[in-house]
């Protein structure tokens, strides 16, 4: 098997900015591999660490000071009830994909592996699969054209819809192909990566669940506590943006804070990673 070596990307900037102290309790939002996770408590703090997905769960670290529950995020108050916990010293979040995920072709993220067209990152939602089968033409288009950004939207949901007429769509590479012979290559990357990613975008409710997890987690956050968000395409940022505006928090990061250099080169997937930080106001 090959290993998939895992790095957490802002690692530093982001442990800085969460201001850990020996003692604290924090909540990993995004769990994953345990990057981050490792990182608080080798500084000294406990984490709670959360994800939707029932194999970063079964993979996580069983280490003291780290309780792990299988959630999403989007329920963070709940979780924490749950635990019998008010406050935390500072919540972090990873948006995404793990890129042990990426590179599994059974869970159907890559166009450019062959896998089910499934997408999603825990047990809720349709799978791409049912996304791509069932919906309206004009639904297509709106999600590609939103959640993808994508120039050619239109002309992609009529290929998906005229596909599918002959026979459903199954697989990833059977979509990337579907979409490369509506639109060829003329743009940067591979001409399926916006419509992939508007898909998982939708099957996710990603973009809603953030929302929600915003708003919780500066309402858990005790005073003086850090919320630090790592996000990875223009839609995420955005809406973290505007929440850092309109939340009351004190922001920390004017500009988002972007990797160095020689941090893309080393994690080519740290290359589009922007991180606001914010506290919460002390009494
Ligand atoms: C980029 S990885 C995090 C990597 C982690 N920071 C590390 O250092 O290993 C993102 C993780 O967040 C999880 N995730 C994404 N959206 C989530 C959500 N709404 N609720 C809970 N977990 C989520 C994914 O399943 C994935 O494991």
């Amino acid at each position: 098997m090959e290993i998939v070596k895992h790095i957490p990307v802002l690692y530093e900037e982001a442990l800085d900015l969460l201001a850990v102290r020996p003692g604290g309790l924090y909540v990993d939002a995004t769990l994953g591999g345990a990057g981050h996770t490792r990182g608080i408590l080798e500084r000294g703090g406990r984490v709670i660490g959360l994800d939707q997905d029932p194999e970063a769960i079964a993979r996580a670290p069983k280490i003291p000071g780290l309780t792990v529950v299988e959630s999403n995020f989007r329920h963070l108050k709940k979780v924490l009830q749950g635990l019998g916990v008010e406050r935390v010293d500072g919540v972090l979040a990873d948006l995404g994909v793990s890129s042990f995920h990426l590179e599994d072709p059974k869970r159907g993220f890559s166009y450019a592996k062959e896998g089910p067209l499934d997408m999603r990152m825990g047990g809720e939602g349709p799978t791409a699969k049912e996304v791509v089968n069932r919906l309206s033409l004009e639904e297509l288009y709106r999600i590609l054209r939103e959640y993808g950004e994508e120039p050619r939207a239109y002309r992609i949901a009529q290929a998906i819809v005229e596909a599918r007429a002959k026979a459903p769509i199954e697989t990833t590479t059977e979509l990337a192909e579907i979409v490369r012979k509506a639109v060829g290559f003329r743009q940067a990357g591979h001409p399926a990566r916006k419509t992939f990613q508007a898909l998982r975008i939708y099957v996710n409710d990603e973009l809603g669940a953030l929302e929600d997890f915003l708003k919780q987690a500066a309402e858990v956050l005790a005073p003086g506590g850090r919320l630090v968000v790592i996000s990875f395409h223009s839609l995420e940022d955005r809406v973290v943006k505007r929440f850092l505006r309109e939340s009351g928090l004190r922001v920390l990061t004017k500009k988002p804070i972007t990797p160095k250099a020689e941090e893309v080169a080393q994690n080519p997937r740290a290359r589009s990673a922007k991180l606001r930080a914010a506290e919460k106001e002390a009494l």
